[in-house]
């Protein structure tokens, strides 16, 4: 068992040890991981003896424990709970009538007071001011309804423990497009929703070639109104360099890689983006640690086999013993039986490595790496499926005939926000955001504070540089690129989000999208001197390139800044 950090202990105890008893005592991380694995592992008596089950059991409680692997967080939270719910990623329908309106808004306050997030498509309301029918009156419109939805997720929170997460979409066609994308702009609006504009290849075509757009209404089909999709673009790219919103999600292609377009086609994500699902799908996540797999200046494939398969078991076994809110989230997410493994830890594996971030030869090995996963997942998920079936919709996917499978999708890159501290390791794909931070806002008992990174601490000590000034420099700042004393190699290793140029944010996306069934949560930071157009830029290229989504953030820019490079601010 590895000790955890005391960051990490501070959130377990906040947020995820259960209380014992008589109310007070906590049970230790090490009972926590344990009941995680023992209720999960209790999945493969539906196939098998106890004998089996234990094994699992403790091959679970190993993975989780050595922090090679961790699920997403209301896996660790809820296992064991009565009614246990377990999946960090939901999408619902926005139907255009009152009734389905607040369903809706029901499903998603019973979602998030479990600890999942939603995701909604907003494109089917009618817009602001259309006329109600037989009753008089006029329409409220998609965006008085987000507001809403984000009034209802402020009040139920997350089950108390965290800020309730949403993904509010309104297609480029929308009536109403405008006003959702200045939504955000000029005050502190949507805290617990990310926006993004839902995007068709057809309106980026319509930019470059400067051609006119026009909006639709969503139920007559009529042209509501024209204008030039530039007018559209400029405005999303203002909204995105005031305030990292809109995003964008690339409706076409996440059509295109849909393996169950025949069922329907895919209007939403969960909220930070790396699962495109269908209405009242929900998807369940665990990250590999990439941290824990170099050694001798080498990565471990066959570790990292073993894991991804275990990995993939785990998840396939969190769908078996969930609980859904409700019998349609049941059925939906049963017929496809959607997983979400990912990674954690890949700035900190490059790291290890001694690779830039910003090179070649790190996409180079993102792309081995990546690909190894995503062909050991899918191999993973075959051989669950020759053993305990394939997923119900399996004969109307595009996996019939080649290659039976036990899940519709395998693969998904989330953000890692908490569990990725929790592991002590560096988010998802992302770069060492500082070498010394400070966290404010994820505990209510003050803010965390992370100190100078133990490996910069060691090239820094074996180097025989001048130690202690040169660590109270980097306390302070963050980031040591600026300290001339260091060698060139070392401070490029050891360089941070925001020391590194935005496309190379954006290369390590992509590679990791190419080999990625579901989709990438990542956040390409840009300087505060980053220019709309700039934004325009990497939203293009993002496109091009098959990204299924893209987010950028300003530095300085929004009205909420949560994390600080250097410590002592
Ligand atoms: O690290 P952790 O498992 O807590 O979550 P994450 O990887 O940062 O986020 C994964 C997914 O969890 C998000 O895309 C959301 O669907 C959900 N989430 C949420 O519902 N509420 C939050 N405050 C954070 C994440």
């Amino acid at each position: 068992m590895e000790n955890f950090t005391d960051n990490a202990l501070r959130i377990l105890q906040e947020r995820y040890l259960w209380r014992k008893g008589n109310g007070e005592e906590l049970e230790s991380p090490e009972e926590m991981l344990r009941r995680v694995a023992k209720y999960v592992a209790q999945a493969e008596l539906k196939w098998s003896g106890k004998a089996e089950a234990e094994k699992w059991e403790s091959f679970f409680f190993d993975m989780m424990s050595t922090l090679v692997f961790l699920p997403n967080s209301p896996t660790l939270m809820n296992a064991g709970l009565p009614k246990s719910q377990l999946s960090a990623c939901f999408v619902l329908p926005v139907k255009d009538n009152l009734s389905g309106i607040f369903d809706t808004l029901k499903l998603a306050a019973l979602v998030h007071q479990k600890g999942g997030g939603t995701g909604f498509n907003f494109s089917r309301l009618r817009p602001a001011g259309d006329p109600l029918g037989s009753q008089g009156g006029h329409a409220s419109g998609p965006v008085s309804f987000i507001k809403l939805y984000d009034f209802a997720t402020e009040q139920v929170k997350q089950g108390g423990k965290r800020r309730g997460a949403n993904m509010g979409i309104l297609n480029v066609d929308h009536p109403d497009i405008l006003e959702f994308i200045r939504l955000k702009v000029n005050g502190k609006a949507l805290q617990n929703f990310n926006l993004s504009v839902g995007i068709f290849d057809r309106f980026m075509e319509a930019v470059a070639e400067g051609r006119d757009w026009q909006l639709i209404h969503p139920n007559s089909r009529k042209v509501a109104q024209t204008l030039p999709a530039k007018e559209v673009w400029e405005a999303i790219l203002e909204g995105a360099w005031e305030n990292g919103n809109p995003g964008m999600v690339f409706l076409d292609t996440i059509h295109a890689a849909n393996p169950l377009s025949k069922i329907g086609r895919i209007w939403a994500t969960n909220p930070c983006g790396e699962v495109p699902m269908l209405d009242y799908e929900s998807c369940n996540l665990g990250s590999v640690n990439l941290s824990r797999f170099v050694s001798n200046g080498k990565v471990d494939y066959q570790k990292l086999k073993e894991t991804v398969r275990t990995g993939i078991r785990f998840l396939d076994n969190v769908i078996e013993v969930n609980h859904y809110p409700t019998i349609k989230i049941e059925k939906a997410t049963l017929s496809n039986r959607k997983i979400g493994l990912g990674v954690m830890g890949w700035a900190e594996m490059l790291l290890r490595l001694q690779i830039p971030y910003d090179t070649e030869e790190a996409v180079h090995l993102g792309d081995q790496v990546m690909s190894f996963i995503c062909r050991v997942s899918q191999e993973a998920s075959h051989e669950l499926a020759l053993e305990r079936g394939c997923f119900p919709n399996w004969e109307v996917s595009a996996f019939n005939p080649q290659k039976v499978m036990r899940n519709a999708t395998v693969n998904s890159i989330a953000p890692t926000g908490t569990i990725s501290i929790l592991a002590d390791t560096s988010s998802s794909i992302e770069p060492l955001f500082a070498l010394a931070f400070q966290r404010k806002k994820v505990l209510n008992s003050g803010s965390l504070t992370t100190e100078v990174h133990p490996l910069f601490k060691k090239a820094v000590e074996e180097g025989g540089f001048p130690v202690q000034e040169i660590l109270a420099e980097v306390r302070a700042s963050g980031r040591c690129g600026h300290i001339a004393d260091l060698p060139y190699q070392l401070r490029s290793v050891f360089k941070t989000a925001l020391e590194i140029q935005p496309e190379w944010h954006l290369k390590h996306q992509l590679i990791f999208q190419k080999h990625t069934d579901n989709a990438v949560s990542k956040t390409v930071n840009l300087p505060e001197t980053a220019s709309p157009k700039d934004i325009g830029r990497i939203y293009c290229e993002a496109w091009k390139n098959k990204a299924k989504g893209i987010t950028v953030f300003r530095n300085n820019s929004g009205n909420e800044q949560v994390i600080y490079q250097g410590i002592g601010k």
